[in-house]
């Protein structure tokens, strides 16, 4: 099956194919509040939730959300927990409703230490939106860059690839997910200025945008505006376009 939506995608150059967001600011959201971490985190599903349907509006194709990194185990039991039972909240209750808006859900990342219940539940939905086109929705989860890339090697190494072969091409056959493509549009809320690991292969040649906002307060205008912002970039991929 073609991995090309048939829904509402633009063909607009300056609507970004792809776009990652890294969904920060949960944490300080609730502080403001006197909330817990996880009424943070569940506001952040909201917020996803509202920024997907923007996505489809706005005519993006492939939208990858960072939710658990590698790193993030090193949280607080609790926190891990709450993070895993939300994932399997969305699973249940936002996901099914934006399946009925066409998008396809898939998962990022590694799967051997996330829980069989809720792995079955990730692959249950997986399937059960394969057919589906209006939107790729790629969801990070235990996702690390550089774990990416080490799986990418080790591939490479188990499928006997002559060291003369390795090159980008064959390396980038070998990422989590190769027909997710690269990243156009990378966004981070919460005023941090970092990647954090995230999409290191895939977003080399991104367009960065950072905005202070925090990320259960994120909404479809903040995305315009990030759209708007990669719109009036010039793209050059390295190359020289004045003389
Ligand atoms: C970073 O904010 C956010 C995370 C580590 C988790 C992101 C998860 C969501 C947005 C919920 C939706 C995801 C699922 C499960 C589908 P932070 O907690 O580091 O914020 P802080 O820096 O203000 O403390």
């Amino acid at each position: 099956m073609s991995d090309e939506p048939s829904g509402p995608v633009s063909d607009d150059a300056r609507v970004p194919r792809a776009v990652a967001i890294i969904m920060d600011g949960n944490g300080r959201w609730a502080e403001a509040r006197a909330l817990t971490v996880a009424d943070g985190h569940r506001a952040g599903t909201k917020a996803l939730r509202r920024v997907v349907e923007a996505a489809i509006d706005l005519g993006i194709e492939t939208l990858v959300v960072y939710a658990f990194s590698t790193e993030n185990w090193t949280r607080p039991t609790d926190e891990v927990e709450d993070l895993m039972e939300l994932l399997s909240e969305t699973i249940d209750g936002e996901l099914p409703d934006l399946a009925k808006q066409g998008v396809r859900t898939r998962f990022l990342g590694r799967r051997d230490r996330i829980e069989p219940w809720l792995d079955e539940k990730m692959g249950a939905l997986e399937a059960e939106t394969e057919e589906l086109d209006t939107l790729n929705l790629w969801i990070a989860f235990d996702y690390g860059g550089r774990a990416e890339i080490a799986h990418a090697a080790r591939r490479l190494v188990e499928d006997g690839v002559d060291p003369a072969a390795v090159d980008e091409d064959t390396l980038s056959a070998r990422l989590y997910a190769p027909e997710m493509g690269e990243i156009d549009l990378l966004i981070r809320t919460s005023g941090e200025l970092r990647l954090s690991n995230f999409l290191l292969w895939e977003a080399a040649y991104a367009e960065l945008v950072f905005t202070d906002t925090l990320w259960p307060d994120f909404d479809a205008a903040d995305l315009g505006a990030a759209v708007q912002a990669y719109a009036a970039r010039q793209r050059r991929f390295g190359a020289r376009t004045r003389s």
